[in-house]
């Protein structure tokens, strides 16, 4: 029997579903330099990608595995159709790492079956069972998902999680893949899986989720408070579409309003104990370096990470937080791993307090790098009043990843 985490289990999918987004392509070095920094950041499983894919792709997954998964490390794993070739490639990327793990699925909603598959219930059924089958057959941590459970009929759903779980998967997962249902839905959907699938007990329940309707981090949520342990999400929220849930959020909504969450997983109200083993003061940077890496820029008003997330501009904001932050912050910028000010730097600072604040930003340049980004520093600073972490975020992307 599959014991129930005493923390929410946070899975990332940056660099699969993450990478799926237009425009996010990675490639090895950048994937391993994410995943190292996953690692830091203290995720319990990575999904490393889709081995059978690419041969990039399966080479990605096997140095994650290499390098990233070790005995102190997180889970590694690998995607998989539910198709032998498929978790045949899963399996032997991941083979190095001290943890491993093969996520296999196959669509259950009607919608998907009658036009993508072109499959039976009874056929699905019994592919899922065969699959997870020979998946178990190449290591023990199994996790099933039936694609766009969110729109499945539960009484199919319920059926095909009761015979993934007999034949060997230890995490099931609930993707609503078109990010179609509404948070009472959701959660709802989790609470009907609790009580009508008999061997659940056996089994983490995951969630896995997109923002097509921007309800991804509203829907986690209520999943928890029924009985999800497992949170799959990205940094920054990109993905298929409009992206996945934000692991930002999460981590942040779960760590803010802890009493509010902590009944929900058996502890007293009052606990202080972190609901999740992130290291919330590398969160900034690893949105940084992931914004950086694919291209993809985070919106200003993004909560959490976004420019404006920690900045006040009106009058009467600026007046309350001088007078007790309290007024308008409800968390403090340092536990995201930023600065408390983020106006540090200005025309008079100097080379040491450039590079020790590029250091905290992640960044360790050569010599040369940080000449030519001092520079480059002083002319920003002679035009800008306040140089706050975003322009040193432009300097380096300028001056120094481009050298
Ligand atoms: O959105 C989705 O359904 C997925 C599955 C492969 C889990 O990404
Ligand atoms: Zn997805």
């Amino acid at each position: 029997m599959k014991t129930q985490p005493e923390k929410i289990i946070i899975f990332d999918t940056t660099l699969r579903d993450g990478e799926q987004c237009p425009g996010a392509t990675l490639n090895i070095d950048e994937k391993l330099a994410i995943a190292k920094q996953l690692a830091r950041l203290g995720v319990d499983v990575i999904e490393a990608g889709f081995a059978f894919a690419s041969p990039g792709d399966f080479e990605a997954v096997n140095k994650i595995a290499q390098i990233v998964g070790t005995e102190n490390g997180p889970v590694i794993c690998s995607l998989a159709r539910a198709r032998q070739e498929d978790i045949k490639a899963a399996a032997q990327a991941i083979e190095p790492a001290a943890k491993k793990r093969i996520h296999t699925f196959i669509a259950t909603s009607d919608i998907h079956l009658k036009y993508k598959l072109r499959k039976s219930r009874q056929e699905v059924l019994a592919i899922a069972e065969e699959m997870v089958a020979y998946a178990k057959s190449f290591t023990d941590d199994i996790e099933f998902s039936p694609e766009d459970a969110g729109r499945s009929d539960p009484e199919f759903l319920y059926e095909v999680l009761e015979r993934a779980i007999a034949a060997g998967a230890t995490t099931v997962n609930i993707p609503d893949t078109v990010g179609y249902t509404t948070p009472t839905e959701f959660g709802g959907l989790i609470k009907g899986i609790k009580e009508n699938v008999p061997n659940i007990n056996q089994a983490i329940i995951s969630v896995h989720g997109h923002n097509d309707l921007g309800l991804a981090v509203a829907n986690f949520l209520e999943a928890v408070k029924n009985g999800a342990r497992q949170l799959e999400c990205t940094i920054n929220g990109i993905g298929e579409r409009a992206g996945n849930a934000a692991l930002e959020e999460l981590v942040m909504a779960l760590h803010v309003r802890r009493q509010y969450f902590n009944p929900f997983l058996g502890r007293p109200t009052e606990s202080e104990e972190p609901l999740t083993n992130i290291d919330t003061k590398q969160i900034y940077r690893t949105s940084r370096m992931v914004s950086n890496l694919t291209g993809m820029l985070v919106q200003p008003n993004k909560a959490i990470v976004g420019a404006n997330a920690f900045a006040h501009e009106s009058g009467i904001h600026q007046d309350g937080v001088l007078k007790n932050k309290l007024t308008y912050e409800i968390m403090d910028a340092q536990l995201i791993g930023l600065t408390e000010n983020q106006i540090v730097l200005g025309k008079h600072s100097g080379r040491n307090a450039f590079r020790t604040r590029l250091r905290e930003l992640g960044y360790e340049p050569t010599e040369t790098e940080l000449n030519k980004a001092f520079v480059r520093f002083k002319e920003v600073a002679d035009k800008k009043k306040e140089i706050t972490d975003w322009d040193l975020e432009a300097i380096v992307n300028d001056e120094i990843q481009q050298a």
